[in-house]
């Protein structure tokens, strides 16, 4: 159940102004609560606060910013249902998807406690020459100082942990946007970094309009840009970045190869998993499949009937695997992808029907190359099957694409493993899975139109720190 209101959280203080936003059941359609929404202003005061708190931050002390973390993992332990159910209503998300979810972010909250204690430098040996005799060098990490960060409507708590959690290991205030379709999961993350030993000011939590939000991107006081999201818009608020670093996680199109030596019925269990759960609706969910010819057939007849028995219905329903998109415009935008390739000679092997925000689970094949639902990033519950005959082409044929955020192998050959980790142009090789699979400490993030740099703890730690140097002359 949610609250009938929400605040946002100005300098880390929970404020109900102008109740301006609703959010609805995404499955239902109607308003299931109402959220205080910010201007250009309060984003102004908010970031000035988080500049102000920066000093205080950089100073805790590591065991401080870790104390500060466990207590989030403990209050989400605690909270656990509720999280899945703000999930369920505000994503549309499947409960067992939305208890994943939340189990994903006290993993993202650990592992940034963990890391928070272990942000080390290096000494480093200067003389490497008569010139540097007796000097030497030492680094340490400095915190960034205030972030920006813009998280998405798929995973409304692990997508905003993946920022807030290293920023806080790191020592960094931040000011955040949550997706305006779901920004109930990271008002649920102030509310409980509310409750913590963070300075005053140290972090703001603020729903807002495109419009009023400008400043998240522009403002020069804050240090370093985390944006996760579509493709065009991350590409357009980095023109607009100014000097500012700035990490995109961005969207693609995985291809997910099956060769022929692959465990069938593993690989279509997998596959289910990774084309259709949440809708599809991940950066990294199965699109494109390439089968070697010797399976295809029977790959195709057994994968087909798997998809068809797929439960659609009401996420709140333990026994539903496919929910709503996250809005009947999307579905409709699938939809019509749909028909195009259709249009243009694709078969439709199931699904392609919709009934508002929910489509059908889709599966097609012959599609054109330049279609959308082939070249563009569908977002939704559709995969599209291909033939190739020679692993060569079928890596070649993966990297035909302008994403590269993760790519799936299902093949027991030592050679082409190493084939695959060498030639994939993405930010990932997941061999024996689908390329939707993730676990929060690895380094995760895409290369060419699917983004710049990494998230995973570690990762997103490195971007949130500077190095500073300190040299020591022995007279
Ligand atoms: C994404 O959609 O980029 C995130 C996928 C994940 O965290 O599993």
């Amino acid at each position: 159940m949610l609250n009938d209101s929400y605040p946002y959280y100005l300098a880390s203080e929970a404020v109900f102004a102008n109740q301006d936003l609703d959010v609805t059941n995404k499955y239902t359609g109607e308003v299931a609560t109402k959220v205080a929404k910010a201007d250009a202003a309060t984003i102004d005061k908010a970031i000035a606060a988080a500049q102000q708190a920066q000093p205080a931050m950089t100073k805790m002390a590591p065991y401080q910013r870790k104390a500060v973390l466990d207590h989030c993992v403990k209050r989400f332990e605690e909270r656990f249902d509720e999280l899945a159910q703000a999930l369920c209503i505000e994503a549309g998300k499947p409960i067992k998807d939305a208890r994943g979810e939340v189990t994903r972010l006290i993993d993202t909250f650990r592992i940034a406690a963990e890391e928070s204690v272990r942000i080390n430098g290096e000494v480093i040996n200067l003389e490497i020459s008569e010139r540097a005799h007796g000097y030497q060098g030492m680094t340490k990490k400095v915190p960034i100082g205030p972030c920006s960060f813009i998280s998405p409507f798929n995973f409304p708590l692990n997508l905003t942990a993946h920022k807030v959690a290293p920023a806080i290991a790191a020592g960094c205030t931040f000011v955040l946007k949550p997706a305006s379709r779901t920004p109930i999961g990271a008002l649920i993350i102030g509310e409980v970094l509310a409750e913590t030993d963070l300075p005053k000011g140290a972090f703001s939590i603020l729903p807002c309009s495109r419009d009023g939000a400008e400043l998240f991107t522009t403002d020069d006081r804050l240090k370093l840009l985390s944006f996760t999201g579509s493709p065009d818009v991350g590409w357009e608020l980095k023109a607009k970045a100014g000097k500012k670093p700035v990490v995109l996680e961005l969207g693609g199109n995985a291809a997910c190869i099956v060769d022929e030596d692959a465990d069938l019925d593993d690989a279509i269990n997998r596959i289910i998993i990774g084309a259709y759960y949440q809708s599809g609706q991940s950066c990294i969910s199965v699109q494109r499949l390439l089968v070697h010819e010797r399976i295809y057939d029977e790959f195709k007849e057994r994968y087909v009937a798997r998809v068809k028995d797929l439960v659609s219905g009401d996420p709140s329903d333990e026994n539903t695997f496919i929910g709503p998109m996250i809005a009947e415009s999307e579905a409709e935008r699938l939809e019509n992808w749909i028909n195009s390739a259709r249009d243009q000679g694709a078969s439709v092997l199931c699904g392609g029907t919709r009934k508002g925000p929910m489509l059908e689970a889709t599966v097609l094949e012959n599609v054109p190359k330049d279609c959308d639902v082939s070249a563009d990033e569908a977002f939704g519950p559709v995969s599209v099957l291909a033939k190739f005959s020679n692993y060569d082409e079928a890596l070649q044929e993966a990297n035909d694409s302008r994403y590269g955020l993760q790519a799936g192998v299902f093949t027991r050959d030592i050679y082409k493993i190493q084939q695959a980790w060498d030639e994939l142009d993405v930010g990932g090789v997941i061999i024996g899975d689908v390329p939707s699979w993730r676990v929060d400490n690895m380094p995760y993030g895409g290369v060419k139109d699917s983004g710049l740099g990494r998230e995973g703890l570690r990762y997103a730690i490195e971007d949130m720190t500077e190095t500073r140097l300190l040299v020591i002359r022995r007279p």
